[in-house]
């Protein structure tokens, strides 16, 4: 698939832009802060409904502004697309594809599919749980609407049950505490199948991410996946029902897969604890080729690459890794600099700069807008 145009409307330090990227690799390129990654963002957005960075969408809007439109249109399977979005600071965002809203985000999903690596890659994987459920959540949904609505439902769950713990810590009725067991037959039936699929994917993933990394490493290094869920499936109800008087207790449900961890080892040593800055970096392009494997297996297309400042980080094997792996995927590269592509083996189809909000495409020595 390739995007054919990304129009921002009061969108970060957006006022007003119409990207339309090449087909094949661009190069998008500034100084610190002028607005690079916010256009990737903008179209890890149009896929996801979600930014990679951040949670709240009032952040998205340009200050001063209570909204802010993004259209982006691609083109698959020769059909073209378009999302419209809009987001407003106070109140819910609207989508629309090729012009009919849509009422649930989940319905987003799947039309725009992106592979972005990014220093976020990095973060998540130094960072805690949190972080890593987030990322493999972002990972199935691309791929499984089925997970993300069990997702969605085990999440709501949690938060009626937490309430309830809430109220039951207060008031201890008898009659919530039979409310309770309603809630936890809930939570045991969306949270098993988000627990079956996250075992799914990540053996899935654990699989090709070590195969990829063993040969970017020169078999020297063994990378797995380990899937840490809180509860295992079958133990779920034993362990929900043992917790009850804590959780109770605590006003908030300790046990289920939104405690779950991930664990990133090489040699059977935890990356987050013994890695070095490459080899977190390699593990994060291990990710990247892997989730591109992923995605052209089920999808028979290829995503969207989105580099965000990330190719100077990596070293001449590893940018050759890479860039093999491109091929004709259409590949968005934000840098800071243009020099380390001019003796790079990249051909580049086009070059772009970015001034403080504003795009201006670099043909021959001229800037044209
Ligand atoms: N809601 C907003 N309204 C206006 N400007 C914003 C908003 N959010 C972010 N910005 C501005 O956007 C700029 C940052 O954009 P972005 O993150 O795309 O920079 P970048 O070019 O990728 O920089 P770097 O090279 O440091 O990664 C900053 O100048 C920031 O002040
Ligand atoms: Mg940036």
């Amino acid at each position: 698939m390739k995007v054919k145009a990304i129009e921002l409307k009061n969108y970060r330090n957006y006022e007003s832009l119409d990207f339309r990227p090449d087909k094949n690799i661009n190069i998008i390129y500034g100084n610190n802060a002028q607005g690079k990654t916010n256009i990737l963002e903008s179209l890890y957005l149009a896929a996801t409904s979600k930014s990679h960075r951040i949670n709240k969408d009032s952040e998205l809007i340009e200050n001063g502004k209570d909204e802010a439109h993004i259209k982006v249109v691609i083109e698959k399977n020769s059909l073209e697309y378009r999302i419209d979005m809009h987001l407003k600071k106070h109140g819910k965002k609207g989508i629309a594809i090729n012009a009919i809203p849509i009422k649930k985000a989940v319905d987003l999903y799947g039309i725009i599919n992106v592979v972005m690596f990014s220093p976020e890659d990095i973060i998540m994987l130094k960072g805690g749980p949190e972080a890593k459920r987030r990322y493999i959540d972002m990972e199935i949904s691309q791929i499984s609407k089925l997970y993300l609505e069990n997702l969605i439902n085990y999440n709501k769950v949690l938060g009626q049950r937490n309430a309830l713990l809430k109220k039951i810590h207060f008031e201890g009725k008898s009659q919530d505490l039979e409310m309770l067991d309603v809630w936890d037959l809930q939570m045991i039936k969306y949270g098993s199948l988000v627990i079956e699929e996250r075992i799914k994917f990540i053996n899935h993933l654990s699989q090709l991410v070590g195969q990829i990394h063993s040969n970017i490493s020169d078999g020297k290094e063994k990378l797995e996946i380990i899937y840490e869920p809180s509860t295992q499936i079958d133990d779920f109800d034993k362990s929900l029902k043992a917790k009850r008087d804590n959780d109770i207790r605590l006003k908030y449900s300790s046990l289920g897969p939104h405690r779950d961890d991930l664990r990133f080892l090489i040699n059977d040593k935890d990356t987050k604890f013994y890695g070095s800055q490459g080899q977190i970096r390699t593990v994060a392009l291990s990710l990247k080729l892997a989730e591109i494997k992923i995605i052209r297996d089920i999808i028979h297309d290829d995503p969207i690459l989105l580099l965000d400042d990330v190719m100077s980080e990596l070293d001449e094997i590893r940018q050759d890794k890479l860039l093999n792996t491109i091929g004709d995927i259409q590949t968005l590269i934000t840098c800071t600099g243009i020099g380390e592509f001019i003796n790079s083996r990249i051909s580049v189809d086009r070059i772009f700069e970015v001034i403080n909000g504003q795009v201006f495409e670099i043909n021959g020595n001229s800037l044209e807008v």
